[in-house]
């Protein structure tokens, strides 16, 4: 497994719970050091077990010799980054075709290379070129096989996932049937649970990963339009998202209203598809729009925090309960809170944060002027408007009381809906939330 990041440590780790032998290659020197001494990288519940037993198990190893990882192997899987190139939005895979140019150099015997990473349409044929072109001896072939995996959810996503879609060569039969029998037997336990396992083509592969994250991101953005249209018309989001999801056509997940989606898939997929479509000359003007509603979105949250203090920022304390792009995860990649507190702080405020997993990553990439506190309620400390960005389920039990001991102020702007519109009125606030026209809205008067 090359990279031991998100997805190659909890893929790594799973397909040694299922009884492989895997060793995880990882170059960032500090992501090594910490897995060797037996500590994870990464927020991701119940995974330090996991990785404990494993390696005690002698069947999960690390390491930064990817000579020693790859010799031998039926399989090695890429699952290093491939993030949005600057300018153009297209998946940047300079990563994954440095470790397969890395690869093709050490591998021995018939290798199945396997694309892990979310790659662009396309890929698996170029890292074939780049096999053949490194090593024209080698007896190979390049399959796709995208993950699916939530962050904070991830052991149990990679364990029952929805559905394993496996792509290979479709105009290569025969080595079609030899990397799909490597596969099926890594994904043995998952038969046992009638999970569905699709093979396909290269290139549909590829795509299915783009058009599943691509469609939730979709989803995520039509519920915040209509939450908005929600606000202007008084009605009532949660209730017109959870009488639309009861359509099993529809489904009611990924219909929460949001200050906008981020992390590190959503924006950068998005991104992708719509580099993909057109370049291919058959644009997805449907993502090409989400993409441009959601960053539009992270804009219009600040506006409305600023337009809630009262227009203007300076001089006060906010207080700013979560950061992460969405709770049990540290990821900061893309999370709305980068935008929305930006603009409180080049408007003047004070920032006093607080992420129950977040506090590490957040620090590179928030405005330097935050002061990070130690809990939600030193967050609201001297406050004059608490912000809830993310939506930790610890702070939905935080007692309105409690706040409003500590706060100096007495307005919540409530991003993720996480509270009653009334229990917070009755507690003495001003509240406002997303969608919900029972919650006060003075922003609007
Ligand atoms: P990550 O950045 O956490 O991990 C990638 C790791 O690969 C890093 O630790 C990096 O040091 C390492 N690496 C890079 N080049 C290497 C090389 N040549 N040899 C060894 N290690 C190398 O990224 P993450 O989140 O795990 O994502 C990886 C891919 O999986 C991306 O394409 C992403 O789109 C996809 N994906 C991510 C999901 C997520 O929830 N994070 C879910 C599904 C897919």
């Amino acid at each position: 497994m090359i990279g031991g990041g998100y997805v190659g440590l909890v893929s790594g780790t799973c397909f040694a719970e299922f009884g492989t032998d895997v060793a995880i290659v990882e170059t960032n020197p500090d992501r090594l050091t910490a897995l060797r001494e037996g500590r994870i990288p990464i927020y991701e519940p119940g995974l330090d077990r996991l990785v404990e037993e494993n390696v005690e198990a002698g069947r999960l190893t690390f390491g930064d010799d990817i000579a020693a990882a790859v010799k031998g192997a039926d399989a090695v899987f890429v699952a290093v980054g491939t993030p949005s190139r600057r300018g153009d939005g297209q998946a940047d895979t300079s990563y994954v075709y440095a470790a397969v140019e890395q690869i093709a150099r050490v591998a021995d015997g018939y290798t199945v290379i396997v694309t892990k990473s979310t790659v662009p349409v396309g890929t698996g044929r170029e890292i074939a070129r780049i096999i053949r072109k490194t090593r024209p001896d080698l007896d190979f072939d390049v399959a796709s096989n995208p993950e699916f995996l939530r962050e904070g959810n991830a052991i149990q996503d990679f364990m029952r996932p929805d559905r394993v879609i496996i792509g290979t060569d479709q105009y290569k039969p025969e080595g079609t049937e030899r990397a799909q029998n490597i596969l099926r037997k890594l994904y043995r336990p998952l038969y046992l649970l009638e999970t569905p396992i699709v093979f396909t083509g290269l290139e549909t592969a590829e795509l299915i990963k783009y058009s599943a994250n691509s469609f939730l991101a979709m989803k995520i953005t039509f519920i915040n339009e209509i939450s908005d249209l929600c606000e202007k018309v008084g009605a009532n989001v949660n209730d017109v998202a959870r009488s639309i999801g009861l359509d099993g056509r529809i489904g009611k997940k990924f219909l929460h209203p949001s200050p906008g989606f981020g992390g590190s898939c959503f924006p950068k997929d998005t991104r992708a598809l719509t580099a993909i479509g057109r370049n291919a000359g058959s644009p997805v003007r449907l993502i090409e729009t989400t993409v441009a509603v959601n960053e539009q979105r992270m804009k219009d949250m600040g506006e409305r925090v600023i337009a809630f203090a009262g227009g203007d920022v300076s001089g006060l304390t906010i207080g700013v309960l979560g950061l992460t792009f969405k709770p049990e995860t540290d990821d900061m990649r893309e999370a709305a809170s980068i935008p929305v507190l930006d603009m409180l702080d080049k408007g003047g405020a004070k920032i006093r944060a607080f992420d129950p997993a977040g506090m590490t990553t957040a620090r590179p990439v928030l405005p330097k002027s935050v002061t990070y506190c130690t809990d939600a309620l030193d967050a609201a400390k001297g406050a004059d408007i608490l912000v809830v960005m993310t939506e930790w389920n610890e702070f939905r039990s935080l007692a309105p009381e409690k706040l409003a001991a500590e706060m100096k102020g007495r307005k919540i702007a409530d991003l993720r809906n996480i509270w009653d519109p009334k229990a917070i009125k009755d507690a003495g606030f001003d509240y406002i939330s997303l969608g919900r026209p029972d919650a006060v809205q003075p922003h609007q008067a």
